[in-house]
């Protein structure tokens, strides 16, 4: 089918006698003589205006065409008389691919709860806001792979499903090939052995930057953690960069590098969708992002942002002392009040974090670090890794991992160890920073939470 695409037509350079589109109906409005019809094909926020004169062979199509209708209209490029766009179509023909029932569509032309939407996710793109959302959620993934290419990082296909917990906090979605009630011991199951769903591709990751160099990986990543948040899905997509001979301070670069370049690729690529988040979500989108683009990120070893917390003279929820993990309210806190900008809380106590995190010289401290972010909290959490063998058994041995498990890894320590360094960032985390949307729920076309499983 010969069609021009309605970002296309909007932009197109000189009128066109003949064009054809095709979309859906936003609204049609009849006058005498001749109908109005706002036409999308989610090619743009922008929708296109049709101008019709009646026949009666028209008028009867037209009776079968309104709000969320497919449609072919054919006509003619025009300049537009009226204010805002520049083109219209003057249309000649109109073809009914699918009707909408007025009664029953569920997207009439009024602004709907982003609560309601969520139970209609498989026609929430046809709205303007998800639109914008899912045409920028596409962008901001084509970003990534430029920003990594561009650096001359490879992308690696790390496993979905795995034998291993990465991050051995026990959140792992069992995959099985069993029949349920069948004898579910692990050697009738059809890899042998447990299996489970990725929780992070890091592991595999380091295996290739110590052999590539500079890798990183972009999957989706799954978690059993039954926190019901708005940060929190069961199901995301991680952007997992590993650079072998870097450290801590040469992976924060990386991260802030990325996240600047994220930003400001989004709002030279889709400044109509962004343009909607800024006007109708946060109003103060544009001075957070300026925010975050303008000067260096703060970094903060943990221990100094315990004492900043400390001293805050505010009643926190979760009270603070060293050892413990900082919540959401404490990052918040930092880079929203104390430093007005994105912090790197750096060098972590050791007790609280996964086994694979480089022991500072202090003993009771890792070579970790999270971003944080204004309006979300925690955006990247990465660090150097132990390289040295020893002290990675030692670190195994107290959290009761088991060597042979690992033996793979372990071999990377055994055979040309180099120290190297690497981060996770969450993808929806960071369409919640660009976008400003508050709820990680309406940034993914079908979320997974705790009870959900509808689409
Ligand atoms: O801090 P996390 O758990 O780190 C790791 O998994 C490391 N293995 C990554 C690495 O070093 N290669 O997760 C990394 C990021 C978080 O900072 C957060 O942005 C996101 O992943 N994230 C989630 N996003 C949505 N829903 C969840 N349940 C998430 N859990 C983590
Ligand atoms: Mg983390």
């Amino acid at each position: 089918m010969k069609r021009t695409k309605i970002r296309a037509a909007l932009e197109a350079a000189g009128p066109m006698d003949e064009i054809v589109v095709m979309g859906w109906v936003r609204t049609k409005r009849d006058s005498k003589g001749f109908s109005f019809v706002e036409l999308n094909d989610g090619s743009t926020l922008l929708n296109i205006q049709v101008v019709i004169d009646h026949t009666p062979e028209i008028e009867s199509v037209l009776d079968r065409v309104g709000t969320g209708a497919a449609v072919q209209i054919s006509g003619e490029l025009v300049e537009s008389p009226g204010k805002g766009q520049k083109w219209e179509i003057r249309g000649r023909t109109i073809e009914v691919f699918g009707e909408a029932d007025q009664e029953t569509f569920p997207l009439q032309k009024k602004r709907h709860s982003d609560e309601f939407l969520r139970t209609i996710a498989h026609l929430r793109p046809r709205t303007n806001k998800f639109g914008a959302m899912f045409r920028i959620r596409s962008e901001l993934a084509q970003a990534i792979h430029k920003f990594f290419a561009d650096k001359g990082f490879f992308y690696v296909h790390t496993p979905i499903v795995t034998g291993s917990d990465c991050e051995g906090a026990g959140e792992m979605f069992r995959v099985t090939s069993l029949e349920p009630g069948a004898d579910a011991s692990p050697d009738k199951d059809f890899f042998g052995k447990p299996a489970q769903l990725t929780v992070s591709g890091q592991l595999s990751a380091e295996m290739f930057a110590l052999s590539l160099g500079e890798v990183y990986t972009f999957g989706p990543t799954f978690r059993a953690e039954n926190s019901n948040t708005p940060r929190h899905v069961a199901e995301f997509w991680m952007i997992e960069p590993e650079m072998a001979f870097a450290d801590l301070a040469d992976d924060m670069d990386l991260g802030e590098e990325m996240i600047k370049f994220l930003i400001t690729h989004i709002l030279d690529h889709c400044p109509n969708d962004v343009e909607l988040f800024a006007k109708w979500v946060d109003k103060g989108l544009m001075l957070t992002l300026e925010n975050v683009l303008q000067d260096s990120f703060a970094r903060l070893p943990y221990t100094e942002a315990i004492d900043i917390l400390n001293k805050a003279g505010k009643s926190f929820e979760y009270p603070v002392e060293w050892g413990m993990d900082l919540q959401t309210e404490h990052e918040r806190f930092l880079c929203e009040e104390q430093f007005k900008k994105p912090v790197y809380v750096h060098d972590y106590p050791k007790s609280i974090k996964p086994f694979y995190m480089r022991v500072n010289d202090d003993g009771r401290t890792v070579a970790a670090m999270d971003c944080l972010v204004p309006r979300i909290g925690e955006l990247i959490g990465g660090s150097q890794r132990e390289e040295r063998l020893d002290v990675l058994l030692g670190r195994m041995g107290e959290m009761g991992l088991s060597e042979e498990d690992y033996w793979w890894y372990l071999d990377s320590r055994r055979f040309g160890s180099a120290p190297h360094a690497g981060f996770g960032m969450g993808f929806e985390r960071m369409l919640m920073l660009v976008t400003g949307v508050t709820n990680i729920r309406d940034v993914i076309p079908f979320p997974r939470t705790p009870n959900s499983l509808e689409f």
